[in-house]
């Protein structure tokens, strides 16, 4: 059972993922979390993020590790535990454009579809362009929306303490960088099942997958 969870930032795409995995004893993948650490390797090691080309000669060099327990999701850049860095603003601020650069996602969509094989009982991947371009003959695809209000909301939420509308702001333009991107933008799958969670709770979204995915098996 193979199934793709794609939206926009603040839509619940993490916390709905990890909560069917574990309803259903699927392992999980959180794709931005790749992106974002290879990023922070990126700004660690003095590469230009904003030069495409550097981006593109180093994209082979991490080492990225993704660990699938969806009730203690992990990654390491190199051996190193990233799940700290890799969610500060700074990387936040740059992902949008790592992530845009062909060589890096050619590296992470390889990476992505090893592990989603590999996975014994099936698997839940949470992004942007899964249901389009990584798996796209998954079993079950999903396209969480929500209003930019609930979303800004959320995130400066889980930010505690955050301003909400410059969360908003920041919100937007890396959704705006990550659909109009040339290479796998953010897009809804033809064949996937749009969910707008702006009125529901985690529970109800949650609810509304699992049923979906039962439906399939
Ligand atoms: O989901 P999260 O907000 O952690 O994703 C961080 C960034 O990683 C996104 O803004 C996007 O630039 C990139 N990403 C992507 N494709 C995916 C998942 C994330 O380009 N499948």
């Amino acid at each position: 059972m193979i199934v793709a969870i794609d939206g926009p930032s603040g839509t619940g795409k993490s916390s709905t993922s990890k909560a069917v995995a574990a309803k259903l004893g699927l392992s999980y993948l959180d794709t931005g979390a790749q992106y974002r650490a290879i990023t922070w390797w990126m700004l660690t090691n003095g590469i230009d993020v904003d030069d495409a080309a550097a981006v593109a000669d180093a994209a082979g060099k991490p080492v990225i590790v993704s660990g699938t327990d969806p009730s203690h999701p992990t990654i390491t850049v190199d051996g190193v535990d990233a799940s700290g860095p890799i969610r500060t603003q700074e990387v936040t601020a740059k992902v949008s454009a790592v992530s845009a650069v062909p060589e890096v996602r050619a590296r992470i969509t390889g990476l992505q579809r090893s592990i989603a094989a590999a996975a014994p009982h099936g698997i839940v991947v949470e992004g942007r362009d899964i249901g389009t371009t990584v798996l796209p003959d998954a079993d079950l695809k999903i396209f969480l929306t929500a209003s930019p209000e609930a979303r800004a909301a959320r995130r400066a939420g889980e930010l505690k303490g955050a301003d909400v509308s410059a969360t908003r702001d920041a919100l937007i333009k890396r959704d705006t960088a990550d659909s109009t991107r040339k290479t796998s933008p953010l897009a809804k799958a033809e064949d996937a099942v749009e969910v707008d969670t702006t009125e529901l709770t985690l529970q109800q979204v949650v609810e509304c997958v699992v049923t979906l995915v039962e439906e399939k098996r």
